[in-house]
């Protein structure tokens, strides 16, 4: 145990938190989001928010799912109102497998799919599973928030791979990994979002994913591949899964958060026999079982709606509003680069040098626009030149008006740093 940990372990407590002394260590790793921190400020009717990544619902069919669940609860109300399966119930893990059809996992056994409470407690049980304190795992730079404080709870060291337009750069990955190993240090994961990269915007290419695969069966490192975005591809359904090239090699997350809604907290993970079987006792450790009646309502909605369809609806939709917030960038901001999403939720910007994401962000928030500092995506306190938008949420018009808006805060900006020099926000 550090000294500073031992030190805060032997207080007698705060006026705030009494039971301060008392945490566990890891408890100490725990720190509320960067996006989190923001969301009272942003949910301000007069702010453009293009901080969250917050399904759009608005086309969901709220009609025929109220009658969906009023029937489901009538005819069977009884297993739906009752605990489950520890792995989940057979009948939707059997839809899981022709879902994951769509992303080139043909012919996938339902004996090997666990469902989770939303793919993040999939993200958190594969954490616990494999991941020592001091272990490593590498990431895409950036990667996802949600996955950092997962990583960060279970005392994980996150090591960045560098990315460019077509995701993950593989001599980047050789090259980390052997770093790391001569350092002395053992690597557990490769956690990657080949799919509308969360929050960077990319996707994998073709061409990449074959290698990324080799690299990981040939250094021996698990993959663990999040696709939660895999479907709201704009034009086109995923390339294959890294999970079709190694399926030992690899376990797949997957959710019904974006391609359904969220809010019945349904995610899965699709795993080797082996690491199943020890998901599935974490998971019961953990929760005893998924919700019964949140699963048996997405199996009825897979089998009575036409899914595909609506997903196609979000697909237009969330393009309508990534060519908005495309064109705003083109029109307000050419002073900034920025990345071109293929589908998901968001792009990735990049400031013009000396500008900071963090300290510029009071600024934008009083200028009624909101993003997320990129320094939320990095374990080690990079990205301050970045920043996220999101467009999934906002209308096209409000989404051009956000970027009408943050275009005024960062030429104000730009003109301070051109005065003054970079560092002038430090001292402000
Ligand atoms: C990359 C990524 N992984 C996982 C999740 C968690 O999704 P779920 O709702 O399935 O827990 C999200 C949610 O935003 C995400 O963006």
């Amino acid at each position: 145990m550090s000294g500073e940990h031992r030190l805060s372990g032997d207080t007698q407590g705060t006026r705030l938190d009494p039971w301060f002394g008392a945490y566990a260590e890891r408890a100490h790793n725990l720190r509320a989001s960067e996006i989190r921190a923001l969301f009272s400020v942003v949910s301000r009717p007069e702010v453009v928010s293009l901080a969250g990544g917050m399904p759009n619902l608005k086309d969901l069919p709220l009609d025929a799912l109220a009658e969906s669940a009023k029937s489901l609860i009538a005819n069977h109300g009884a297993q739906a109102m009752q605990y489950g399966s520890g792995q989940g119930w057979a009948v939707l893990r059997e839809q899981i497998c022709h879902v994951m059809t769509y992303d080139g996992i043909v012919g996938g056994d339902p004996d090997d799919v666990v469902v989770t409470t939303g793919s993040q407690q999939a993200l958190d049980l594969m954490t616990q599973l494999f991941v020592d304190p001091g272990d490593v795992v590498l990431a895409e730079s950036p990667t996802y928030v949600g996955a950092l404080g997962v990583f960060r709870a279970q005392q994980a060291h996150v090591v960045h791979i560098d990315m460019d337009a077509d995701g993950m750069i593989p001599q980047a990955l050789e090259e980390t990994i052997a770093r790391v190993r001569a350092e002395g240090r053992t690597i557990k994961l490769l956690y990657t979002i080949p799919n509308y990269h969360n929050p960077a915007g990319v996707t994998l290419s073709a061409e990449r994913r074959p290698l990324i695969a080799e690299i990981c069966r040939r250094e021996n490192i698990l993959i663990l591949e999040d696709n939660p975005y895999g479907l709201l591809g704009f034009d086109a359904d995923p390339l294959p899964a890294l999970k079709s090239y190694s399926p030992e090699g690899v376990v797949y997350l997957g959710s019904f958060s974006k391609m359904f809604a969220p809010g019945y907290r349904i995610g899965w993970a699709y795993a080797p026999h082996a690491i199943r079987d020890k998901l599935i006792l974490a998971s019961e450790a953990a929760i005893l079982s998924p919700s019964m009646i949140g699963q048996m309502s997405i199996a009825q909605y897979l089998t009575d709606y036409d899914w595909y369809s609506q997903v196609k609806s979000f697909r237009s939709m969330y393009k309508e509003r990534c060519d908005a917030i495309l064109g705003a960038l083109d029109e307000y901001l050419p002073e900034c680069t920025w990345t071109t999403p293929q589908g998901g939720f968001y792009t990735w910007v990049t400031l013009p040098e000396g500008l900071d994401a963090k300290s510029m962000l009071p600024r934008a928030v009083r200028a009624q626009v909101a993003y997320v500092s990129g320094t939320a995506f990095y374990y080690d306190g990079r990205g301050a030149n970045h920043l996220r938008l999101s467009f999934c949420y906002p209308t096209p018009e409000d989404i051009r008006e956000g970027v009408r808006r943050l275009s005024t805060v960062v030429k104000a900006e730009k003109e301070l740093v051109d005065m003054f020099g970079a560092g002038f926000h430090h001292d402000n």
